[in-house]
């Protein structure tokens, strides 16, 4: 196991009836920037209770943060914070909104010219302004960690930093009842995908993260086509928010290594074909774990038994077997597995390996070994 530091700062307040406790745990006299999205939490209930809470305090609002969140809408709530000498961010939505709020707090104080060099250049945060959030989409688990997607033009690129965690976060699966399927599906699939990223590298004697990991996947399994046929069953929500707020806020990465080559690919086919994010991982992923099978070989036949049930026939079967499940399981989901699926041409493996290539991303995966021409094939697989 290596070595690893854990701090997760983000306090949580999970459960029914929890936006209620909001207004306790914010600042006395803040001044607040309230940002949200398209409109869904009107439509939801979810702004009203969430207005009921600022009474009495004053704040100032930034609505229609995009899915894919943009940096010239986000440079609006930059503009606003200024303008009217804010101090405290409020993120009410899906990981979008709350990805997009993290990159304000950041900017407002950033001293280092255009603040995309945070994302382009990997501009060092040295502060943020404070922020919470109340979730509305478990998904991207950004409620409980430091990083952040933004998207500018055709890039759409990463930053984290511990200054982003949210102080707190509101997470009452109540408010995942108005989810569409797809949603419902695209957040099963991501936060799925956030623990393989953690998980199915190599061994090395992270006994306690790898069942932390195969729990989340094994409840993700059995949970994900239940929330897919709809209702309102309480605890099924409650297990899918809790599922991914753990997925990527500590425990499962500590100590161990990480791929994040399907992430970087994905974010890559979001920014070309404007697929959503979860979406795109559910192409790349198995395509990726059948290119990658040897060097992944001993964490892929674990997981076929752990997760699968699969323990017949030479490693080589069972990892097939395995990888039939896993693509079988995201298109139960909804979610295509092939490029074709997404009316994407094969010709997108080509542009995706020139534009990493272009921007100096030549080695990721858990060893560095993965350089554009293994995307390329990893694409041209999911043709
Ligand atoms: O914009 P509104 O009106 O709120 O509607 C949203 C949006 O259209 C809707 N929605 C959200 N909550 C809802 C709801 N509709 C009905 N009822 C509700 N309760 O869902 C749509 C998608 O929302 P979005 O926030 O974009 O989805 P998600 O939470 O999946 O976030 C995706 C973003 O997270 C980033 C992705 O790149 C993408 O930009 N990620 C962030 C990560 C992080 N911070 O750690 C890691 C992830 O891997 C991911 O990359
Ligand atoms: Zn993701």
């Amino acid at each position: 196991m290596n070595n690893f530091t854990f701090h997760n700062p983000t306090k949580l307040l999970f459960g029914k009836g929890q936006i209620a406790n909001l207004g306790a745990e914010l600042p006395a006299g803040a001044r607040i920037l309230l940002t949200s999205g398209g409109g869904s939490i009107k439509a939801n209930g979810v702004y009203d209770q969430v207005i009921a809470q600022l009474q009495g305090r004053t704040f100032f609002e930034l609505s229609g943060i995009e899915a894919n969140p943009r940096y010239e809408t986000l440079m609006r709530g930059v503009a606003l914070v200024r303008e009217h000498q804010l101090d405290f961010l409020l993120a009410v939505g899906g990981g979008s909104v709350i990805d997009g709020t993290k990159f304000i707090a950041a900017a407002v104080p950033f001293t280092g010219g255009d603040p995309w060099r945070i994302l382009s250049d990997g501009a060092s945060v040295e502060r943020a302004l404070p922020l919470a959030s109340v979730l509305t989409l478990p998904a991207a688990g950004s409620e409980a960690n430091g990083a952040a997607v933004i998207s500018r033009d055709d890039q759409k690129l990463a930053f984290w930093t511990t200054h982003v965690y949210p102080v707190f976060s509101v997470l009452d699966p109540e408010t995942t009842f108005s989810l569409p399927p797809r949603q419902i599906a695209n957040g099963v699939i991501d936060t799925f995908v956030h623990v393989m990223e953690q998980y199915m590298t190599y061994p090395v004697q992270g006994l306690l993260q790898d069942r932390f990991a195969e729990s989340i996947l094994q409840t993700l399994v059995e949970i994900g086509p239940k929330l897919l046929a709809g209702g309102r069953d309480y605890d099924l929500h409650a297990n899918f928010m809790w599922c991914a707020c753990m997925a990527l806020q500590g425990p499962v990465g500590a100590g161990v290594p990480a791929d994040w080559s399907s992430h970087c690919i994905g974010h890559e086919l979001t920014a070309l074909h404007g697929v959503d994010h979860a979406r795109t991982l559910a192409v790349v992923l198995p395509s990726l774990l059948d290119v990658k099978r040897e060097t992944k070989g001993e964490k892929l036949v674990q997981w076929a038994e752990r997760l699968w049930g699969i323990r017949e026939g030479t490693p080589g079967q069972r990892i097939d077997a395995a990888l039939a499940r896993l693509r079988a399981f995201f298109e139960q989901m909804g979610a295509p597995t092939r490029l074709s699926g997404h009316g994407i041409p094969a010709s997108t493996a080509d542009v995706v390996a020139q534009r990493l290539a272009a921007r100096g991303v030549n080695t990721i995966g858990e060893r560095g070994d993965i350089t554009p021409s293994v995307v390329r094939r990893i694409l041209a697989r999911a043709a």
